[in-house]
Parts: structure tokens; C-alpha cells; sequence
């Protein structure tokens, strides 16, 4: 309704969804689509920067990314789910902003400079990839968004949004654009299977949503506990140790694991033991969602058309956007 709130987030379409996306935004989007008003982009334009030779991928998960959308529970007709690269408005928007940034803040925004050398750009970067927090400000403004719910690591991406709109603001004395807050989930970092600080697709650690009960079995399995607890009878370590950190998420019944890490400290509980609980848990979570999904896939002509029509939607709200800032700018000839 009008009165609701604006909030916007987004995936880059690279790959399907892990727990990790779960827990750290796709169950907030569900809590949050009844009482604001929620744009989802699908960022296949962003994915683009990092992903230049790949534009299959990015095609094909577009499809994806949308059906672990609705495979969770966000509900189109409480969010707006759009493509980016059909909202020509974020690219005119990303070419006015440019103008209010310098290269010297880009290369210094943390994310980015993380990036930059996680992915070995180095001085190669290209301006595509070295500019994408500002068509990031662009998606973000495109549809005035007050709040956008993130992780911990996109803070430097709404900071400079920020700056972007008060620059902008001041710039062409309007108040043409509104300033985003971030809103941060709970839970920080999931993580991976093997141990590492977080679960992420490149680090190829990741349980996915779509994942199969076979192979969740499998990577269950696998996961990091404590390497020095080999006999059932040794006392095992809980910091570290994966099992133990899932099932502080994701088993309902607390008092148990309670016990569970009492025992597995004073030794004669095993690895096994712990490890198919923890299967069962994660299935009992995940068979919905994956049965919504197996229904979703038999018909991804129902999902594009939902995506069309949020696209649509977007486009009306972003068609009045770069109407204020193209008069601000003294773009409008009569
Ligand atoms: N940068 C985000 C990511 O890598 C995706 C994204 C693109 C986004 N545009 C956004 C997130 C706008 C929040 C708001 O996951």
C-alpha cells in the first residue's frame, strides 16, 4: 500500500541459493514482504561485471535464483520480483552518477577492494566491475528505496549510495532522491561444510536449497568437526565445529543440544551419531522447499511471467524517478 515502507535487495544471478543466502536474507524477505512494500532485483547486469565471458550462466539463473525466490515463501503478490537489465532507468541512472563519484572513493570502498583481490583483477579491473556500488546506488534510488536489509559485508555498498544521494541532492539543489538505511539479519555468517568462516558458492562449501537428500546426506557427512576427536570416547571440541554451529541454527529443540555438547565434551559421543541428526533436521527444513521447487520447475513460464510482471511494475516506479532527476539535471528539452 502507499503508506508502506520502500525496501529493496537483491542476489546477482550466479548460482542457486545456499543456506547460507537463507539465513541471511531469504527468510527476512519472507518476514518483511507483509509489511512493506518489497522490490527484489534479480542483478543479472551486476553479475555481468565479474562474469564477462559467461553470459550463459548468468541467463540461465535468473530462472533460478527466481525459483528459490518462491521455493521459500516470498509471494509475488506481496513482492516485486524484477530483472535489472530490463529497467534501462538503473543504467541512465549509473551514467548521472558517475559524474558524483571519484575513481580514488570506488577503489577504496572495502567491498570492492575485497573483491578486487579475491577474484585477482589487480590493476586490470575493469571500470565495469570497479563501478558496480554505483549501479548498485542506481538500483537501490531507482525505486526510492528507505531500507534495504543486507549483510554484513554490503554496509560499504549503502554508505556509498549515500554519499551518492547527498551529493545528488545537493548537487542539483532537489531532494529529488532519499537517503537507504541498512537493516542487518540476525544471523551474520553461516559456515561452509568445511569449516571456513562462510559459506559461500566460490569457496565450494555450500548446501544448497535445491540440493538433493542424498547429497545433503553426503556433505553432512563430510563437515568439519573437531580432527582430534577420533575415538567415539575422546572429549571433542564444540568451537569449530560445524555440526555443532548447525544445529544451534536449525535444531528445534535446544535442550537437547544442550546435552548433546555436554557429552560430546566429556567424550562417548560420535561423530555419526551427531551427524545423522543433523541430516534429518536439515531435511525436515528443506523438503518443502524442495517440493515447491520440483512443482515450480514443471512450469517456468508461470515463473517468467512473474517476473515480467514485476518488471513492469518496477518500471512505472522507475519511469517517474528519472522524470524528477532529468528535470534536476536540466535533461528535459521542450
Ligand atoms: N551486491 C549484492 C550481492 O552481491 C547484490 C545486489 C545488487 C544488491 N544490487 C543490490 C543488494 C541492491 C542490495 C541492494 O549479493
Amino acid at each position: 500500500m502507499a503508506d508502506k515502507k520502500i525496501i529493496l535487495t537483491g542476489d546477482r544471478p550466479t548460482g542457486p541459493l545456499h543456506l547460507g543466502h537463507y539465513l541471511g536474507s531469504l527468510e527476512n524477505r519472507v518476514t518483511l514482504q507483509d509489511d512493506y512494500n518489497q522490490f527484489i532485483l534479480i542483478a543479472d547486469l551486476q553479475a555481468l561485471t565479474d562474469n564477462v565471458d559467461n553470459p550463459q550462466k548468468v541467463h540461465d539463473n535468473v530462472l533460478q535464483v527466481a525459483l528459490d525466490y518462491l521455493s521459500v515463501g516470498i509471494d509475488p503478490k506481496k513482492s516485486t520480483i524484477f530483472i535489472q537489465s530490463m529497467i534501462p532507468e538503473i543504467a541512465e541512472l549509473t551514467i548521472y552518477y558517475l559524474n558524483l563519484v571519484t575513481v580514488n572513493r570506488l577503489r577504496r570502498n572495502p567491498t570492492v577492494k575485497n573483491e578486487i583481490q579475491q577474484k585477482g583483477f589487480g590493476e586490470n579491473v575493469s571500470a565495469g566491475f570497479l563501478m558496480y556500488p554505483v549501479s548498485q546506488a542506481a538500483d537501490i534510488t531507482v525505486v526510492k528505496a528507505e531500507l534495504v536489509p543486507v549483510g554484513i559485508d554490503q554496509l560499504p555498498m549503502i554508505e556509498q549510495t549515500n554519499e551518492i544521494v547527498r551529493a545528488f541532492n545537493r548537487t542539483y539543489k532537489t531532494d529529488a532522491l532519499v537517503e537507504a538505511k541498512p537493516l542487518l539479519s540476525k544471523v551474520s555468517k553461516l559456515p561452509g561444510i568445511d569449516g571456513k568462516a562462510k559459506m559461500s558458492k566460490s569457496l565450494g562449501n555450500a548446501i544448497y536449497l535445491s540440493d538433493s537428500a542424498d547429497l545433503i546426506a553426503k556433505k553432512v557427512m563430510k563437515m568439519y568437526t573437531d580432527p582430534a576427536h577420533v575415538h567415539v570416547q575422546d572429549p571433542g571440541r564444540i568451537e569449530g565445529n560445524v555440526v555443532f554451529a548447525y544445529l544451534d541454527i536449525f535444531d528445534p529443540d535446544k535442550e537437547e543440544v544442550q546435552k548433546l555438547k555436554e557429552q560430546y565434551q566429556k567424550g562417548g559421543l560420535g561423530d555419526v551419531v551427531l551427524k545423522k541428526r543433523l541430516i534429518t533436521i536439515l531435511n525436515d527444513f528443506l523438503t518443502p522447499i524442495r517440493k515447491k521447487r520440483k512443482e515450480l520447475e514443471q512450469d517456468p513460464k508461470y515463473i517468467m511471467d512473474v517476473l515480467f510482471e514485476g518488471t513492469f511494475k518496477t518500471q512505472e516506479v522507475a519511469q517517474k524517478t528519472i522524470a524528477q532527476v532529468k528535470q534536476a539535471m536540466k535533461l528535459i528539452y521542450k
